[in-house]
């Protein structure tokens, strides 16, 4: 091969391996969002209040302070999450039962047995009040 060959196959070697890193840099953006636009709700109702605790001491491991996920869960600010397409019972179903991974590269999730329904209620309240307050519905 002559030589300038070479340095062409090299280059687009080096543009190709660039590119790759700028698609999993937009990829991983989509899944994390930036917990810094994130504006939490008012929390003076008691039930939206009791949902943001129990959701940051049992949730919040995965799915992120703020719902904006990490890197074991998928942020709840998504749009996917909208009660439109994920509704009220998929939350039940999901502490319940827990979720086979089939939207996201993290895995399953296990099933939550110290959460009750009545604070999987509350975690709703609240979880569904972080989405309007930014606008995911
Ligand atoms: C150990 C990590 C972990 C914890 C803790 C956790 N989750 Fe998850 N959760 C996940 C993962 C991972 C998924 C995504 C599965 C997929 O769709 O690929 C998920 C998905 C979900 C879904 C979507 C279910 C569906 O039908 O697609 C809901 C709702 C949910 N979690 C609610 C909760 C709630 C509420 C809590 C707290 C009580 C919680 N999760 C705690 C890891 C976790």
């Amino acid at each position: 091969m002559r030589r300038e060959h070479v340095a062409f196959v090299l280059l687009v070697l080096v543009i190709a391996a660039i590119a790759m890193f700028l698609v999993r840099q937009r990829d991983n953006g989509q899944v994390i969002m930036a917990a810094a636009r994130i504006v939490e709700p008012d929390t003076d109702s008691a039930i939206i209040g009791t949902g943001q605790r129990v959701y940051r001491e049992i949730c919040a491991e995965c799915h992120g302070q703020q719902a904006e996920g990490t890197d074991r869960g998928p942020p709840f600010l998504h749009p996917i999450y909208r009660p439109d397409h994920h509704s009220d019972g998929a939350f039940f179903l999901a502490v319940r039962n827990g979720v086979r991974a089939h939207h996201w590269p993290f895995g399953d999730m296990p099933a939550q047995p110290n959460v009750s329904e009545v604070d999987v209620a509350a975690i709703l309240a609240y979880v569904r009040a972080l989405q309007r307050t930014n606008d995911i519905y």
